[in-house]
C-alpha cells in the first residue's frame, strides 16, 4: 500500500534531517535503509522475522498482553486501545470533535494501536508509526488502509528523527522492554512533545521488588534483550523528566504509565 503523498509530505516536513531523495520504496518511510548495521538481540530478531508480523495482531497481541494484563480481569485489547486515546487527549471512534492531533506511536509494530490512535484524530490529524523492522512495517503497511491521517517510518526509536516539540501525543506500547537503552528512548519522546503534550508507555512489570528477582531480571535481559521494569522506574523516569499528571495502572506483569508536559 502506497501512503497518500500528503502524509509523507508532513512527516518530511517532522524530521530533523529529511533526506535528500526519501525512500518510500515499500510504502513506508525508509530511514534506516539497507545498510544499517546493528546486531539485534534474541528479542528484536523475533520481531524482524517474516512469521511473527502474520500472527501479531490476531494470536500473539492479545494471548500474550491479555494473559500479561491479568485476564479477564485486566483490560482487553479494546479497553486498552480506549484508555491510550483517552490519556492522550484524543478523541473516540465516532466522536464529532475529535482533535487534528499529531501523534507518534513508537515502536509501531504492524501498525496495531497506530491505527487504534488514528480512530481518535479528526480529518487534519496524522498518527506516525516508526518501527525499526521491515517486515513489521510490511505488516502495517498492508492492513492499513491508505488515508491522509496515517504514515509510517522504518527509524530508531532511541535516536528519533523528529524535530523538537513536534507532537501533540507520543504513544509506546509493548516496547520499551526492548529497547537497548530505553531511558535514551524516553528522553527523545520527551523532546519531540510540545509544551503540554502527553506521553503513553505500556511496558513490563517486575512482579515483585525482591532483589533475586531483579538479578533474574539482569540475567533475561543480558539474554534475550528484554528489560523487566520495577514499579516506580517509570513513574520516576517520567517524573524526572519533568512530566506531571502522572498516572499508573499496574497489572500483573505490565504496566500502563502515563503523563503530560506542562505548558511552556
Ligand atoms: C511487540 S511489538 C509492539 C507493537 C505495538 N506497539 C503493540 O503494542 O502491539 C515491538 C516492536 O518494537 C520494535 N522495536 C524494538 N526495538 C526498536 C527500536 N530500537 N527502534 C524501533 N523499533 C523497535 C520491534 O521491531 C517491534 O515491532
Amino acid at each position: 500500500m502506497v501512503r497518500s503523498p500528503s502524509a509523507v509530505d508532513r512527516v518530511l516536513g517532522l524530521l530533523r534531517e529529511p533526506p535528500a531523495e526519501p525512500d518510500v520504496s515499500a510504502g513506508y518511510l525508509d530511514l534506516l535503509g539497507p545498510d544499517e548495521e546493528r546486531a539485534p538481540s534474541l528479542a528484536q530478531s523475533v520481531m524482524e522475522s517474516t512469521f511473527l508480523p502474520q500472527i501479531y495482531e490476531k494470536v500473539w497481541r492479545p494471548v500474550g498482553f491479555n494473559l500479561a494484563k491479568g485476564w479477564p480481569i485486566g483490560p482487553d485489547t479494546a479497553a486498552e486501545q480506549a484508555m491510550a486515546r483517552d490519556w492522550l487527549g484524543l478523541g473516540q471512534p465516532g466522536d464529532a470533535d475529535r482533535p487534528a492531533a499529531t501523534v507518534l506511536d513508537v515502536a509501531c509494530g504492524p501498525g496495531n494501536v497506530t491505527r487504534a490512535l488514528a480512530e481518535g484524530v479528526g480529518e487534519d490529524g496524522l498518527v506516525v508509526g516508526l518501527d525499526a523492522s521491515a517486515t513489521m512495517l510490511a505488516r502495517a503497511e498492508a492492513d492499513t488502509p491508505s488515508g491522509g491521517e496515517v504514515c509510517f517510518v522504518r527509524g530508531n526509536a532511541v535516536d528519533l528523527p523528529f524535530r523538537d516539540a513536534t507532537f501533540d501525543a507520543v504513544c509506546c506500547f509493548g516496547a520499551l522492554y526492548l529497547f537497548d537503552d530505553p531511558w535514551t528512548a524516553v528522553d527523545g519522546m520527551t523532546r519531540v512533545l510540545r509544551p503540554g503534550g502527553r506521553l503513553i508507555i505500556l511496558t513490563s512489570r517486575r512482579l515483585t521488588p525482591l532483589y533475586a528477582s531483579r538479578v533474574g531480571g539482569e540475567l533475561i535481559r543480558r539474554a534475550t534483550g528484554f528489560t523487566v521494569f520495577g514499579d516506580r522506574e517509570v513513574t520516576g523516569a517520567l517524573a524526572d523528566r519533568g512530566f506531571t499528571g502522572i498516572r499508573r495502572r499496574r497489572y500483573p506483569l505490565m504496566q500502563l504509565v502515563g503523563g503530560t508536559l506542562p505548558d511552556a
